[in-house]
């Protein structure tokens, strides 16, 4: 096999927030890839960083009373440690705020510049008076300009689902000051992405990109690229553009860029030659792994970035869905908002390494934590079937045979059929689909289970006639272990390890099909606890936050431009007080029924809608609902609920709604959809 180049990156997590198993989805995912194929014997390379300029951060910074740099500095130990017991190996860790860094985006910015692909233009934007600042979006809010509910973010409405600029919201305020933002004047710089659609088209046909990748490339194709603006005023953590003094480079112009930077810092320290991987014609292969909210960013600015100014694109990008838990978003009241700290406290980070990779696909489907059935599985799997093979074999042999293997391999062909898989389990790690290598695996070890109950060596043991035999039996369960070690390596690193000193031998990709003949092994001890429910509720109870509304909580609560934080975040507030009353006319107005959902759908252009198709028993009726930082559609097709049936039907932007679904909860991942006990029926009167 021919050695390969191989840089690999996670995204870089920002540096005002901790890690949480959202996150450890994708650095378990690129962990294994990366570790299997530095098991592979191809010269490989693990690096990523803090992502650690912006507003946010900035404003974060303020709030607790340190310079962005303490606060970013505090982070990237966080982050470090607990990468580092999560098993995630990488070769270097660095931060978007480093020298390198500095001299890259000034280099690409500059590079950019003379290609004539940078733009000048003057815009109008909303300004906070008090703090004497830029606003975000996400940094205002505002009574929405299209239904009137209070208290809207800056870009949509969760109310009505409308998306607008935050100079239409009415009764605008800063999130930061709490002032009223004026419309002020500022150049900004733009990047010419609209020049690289010929070259960012040729890319997505070069054939290397998942399939959910290519078609969204293509939409965005044909909805027409944008100009991207890459400044921003001061204040701003962040860098300076050069010969722009007060301008700063936008936190997503030089984030990607932090993958050049790591690499560089790591050749620095090691030799390894930088340019190899990042010139133009090099034959080394780069990917990304990222979550799907951020493939813009990866399949358009980025290559277009580093094709204009003369570097090499990655080989692909490889998004990944997001992490669910028992069903749902991630909930800081449900206590399934769960930091990878508190997971640490009380769980063993390979458990959900091997939960995560026994569900894994190469595709961008969401991943369930199903918390039940991470213990039943890991219990199932790990300790019930892989360990077991060693543990009923291995006392037997250092008892009655001073810890030696048998000088014969008495079932060759069993052994064969063990090695053989090798190839299609190192293809389905290859291609990410690591949950078809575990399948593979776990075929394997029932196989060896099999193999042992059918001999049953502990019943030969007790003959000194067959002695010999139920040697023979245990040095070849210990073979079949050890096989099946070698492919789970890249996903148990820490277990493996302990393996290795059981067996005192190593597991190398190149050794697993030579056996362990006349082969002295060590005691053996216990290499997995099960998984203990009474912990996993312990992380659930820690994990639990008290969300009392506060009275300003903006900058801790604002999410990272420029997206939205995971939904979780978002919840900032559970117990509202009781508004205005209403009289028993009013309430005997509404008409309430119980209907069942018989479709659900993403309503293309709403981050918050879903469009319900709702069965009333005699009719049917469409209705949008924010309910999607909820529940994703599919989760909810079959579900009764109550609606307000003769609400007068309203003409949206996406479409008549005829009727409103009745759900409680603060809203973001807590909005509860009212589930009427078995035995109501669609159209039955809720009052
Ligand atoms: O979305 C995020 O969390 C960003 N901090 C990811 C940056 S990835 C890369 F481009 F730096
Ligand atoms: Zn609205």
């Amino acid at each position: 096999m021919t050695q390969r180049k191989i840089l690999i990156t996670s995204a870089l997590p920002y540096a005002n927030g901790p890690i949480h198993l959202g996150h450890m989805l994708e650095y378990i995912q690129t962990d294994i890839w990366s570790r299997f194929q530095k098991a592979r014997g191809h010269q490989c390379y693990y690096v990523c960083a803090d992502d650690a300029h912006g507003t946010p951060i900035m404003l974060k910074a303020q709030q607790l009373g340190l310079t962005p740099e303490q606060m970013i500095a505090q982070t990237a130990k966080e982050h470090q440690a607990d990468f580092a017991e999560f098993l995630i190996g990488f070769d270097n860790y660095h931060s978007t705020h480093s020298e390198e860094n500095k001299q890259f985006a000034s280099e690409i910015y500059t590079k950019l510049d003379q290609g004539g692909y940078i733009k000048r233009k003057t815009i109008s934007q909303l300004f906070d008076p008090e703090k004497q600042m830029f606003l975000p979006d996400r940094f205002v809010k505002g009574d929405c300009p299209k239904c009137g509910t209070t208290d809207q973010n800056g870009d949509s409405c969760d109310s009505c689902g409308a998306t607008y600029s935050p100079v239409e919201l009415k009764n605008p305020r800063s999130v930061v000051s709490g002032a009223t933002p004026v419309l002020k004047d500022s150049e900004h710089y733009f990047f010419d992405l609209p020049a690289f659609e010929q070259m960012l088209k040729d890319w997505t046909r070069s054939g290397s990109l998942q399939d959910e990748m290519a078609n969204k490339l293509q939409e965005w194709f044909t909805e027409g690229l944008q100009q991207w603006d890459i400044s921003r005023d001061a204040p701003y953590f962040g860098f300076e553009i050069p010969g722009a003094p007060g301008k700063f480079f936008y936190v997503w112009l030089d984030a990607p860029i932090g993958y050049l930077a790591s690499f560089k810092n790591y050749c620095d320290k090691t030799g390894v030659n930088f340019d190899q991987f990042w010139q133009k014609d090099s034959e080394a292969e780069i990917y990304h792994f990222i979550g799907k909210d951020i493939i813009y960013f990866h399949s358009l600015f980025w290559p277009a970035m580093l094709d204009g100014a003369g570097y090499r694109k990655p080989t692909s990008v490889y998004a990944h869905g997001f992490v669910t838990v028992n069903g749902a978003k991630m909930s800081k009241s449900r206590g399934t908002f769960i930091k990878a700290r508190t997971y640490l406290e009380h769980l063993n980070p390979e458990y959900l390494r091997y939960y995560f990779a026994s569900k894994l696909t190469s595709n961008i489907t969401d991943l369930d934590l199903n918390l039940e059935d991470f213990a039943q599985k890991v219990n199932a799997d790990l300790v019930g079937k892989v360990v077991n093979i060693a543990s009923r074999c291995a006392s037997f042999i250092s008892k009655k045979f001073d810890g030696k293997l048998s000088a014969e391999i008495v079932e060759p062909a069993l052994l064969a059929e063990f090695t053989a898989a090798g190839e299609t389990i190192a293809e389905s790690f290859e291609k990410r689909e690591f949950a078809r290598a575990i399948r593979e695996i776990m075929a394997l070890a029932d196989k060896a289970n099999q193999y042992i109950d059918a001999k049953a060596p502990w019943v030969l043991a007790k003959n000194e006639a067959t002695l010999t035999e139920a040697h023979l039996v245990c040095s070849m369960g210990i073979n079949l272990f050890r096989v099946l070690m070698h492919y789970l390596k890249p996903v148990l690193p820490a277990m493996a390890k302990e393996v290795e000193l059981f067996l005192n031998a190593e597991l190398s990709w190149s050794t697993y099909q030579t056996a362990l003949t006349n082969h002295s092994i060590n005691v053996f001890k216990p290499l997995m606890q099960r998984v203990e429910m009474t912990k996993v509720e312990a992380m659930v109870e820690g994990s639990k936050e008290n969300l009392q509304p506060t009275a300003a909580a903006p900058v801790a609560n604002a999410a990272a431009e420029p997206k939205a934080a995971p939904a979780a975040d978002s919840a900032a507030s559970a117990i509202e007080p009781i508004g205005e009353t209403i009289s028993i006319d009013d309430f005997a107005k509404l008409d309430l029924r119980v209907a069942r959902i018989i479709n659900a759908e993403h309503v293309e252009g709403a981050d918050k809608l879903v469009k319900l198709q709702l069965d009333l028993g005699n009719e049917t009726r469409q209705v949008f609902a924010g309910i999607k930082s909820a529940y994703q559609p599919e989760q909810l097709i079959g579900r009764l609920t109550v609606m307000v049936a003769n609400l007068a039907p309203r003409k949206m932007r996406f479409g008549m709604s005829e009727g409103m679904v009745m759900a409680a909860g603060p809203g973001g991942s807590d909005i509860f959809l009212l589930t009427p006990d078995d035995g109501a029926t669609p159209g039955m009167r809720v009052k």
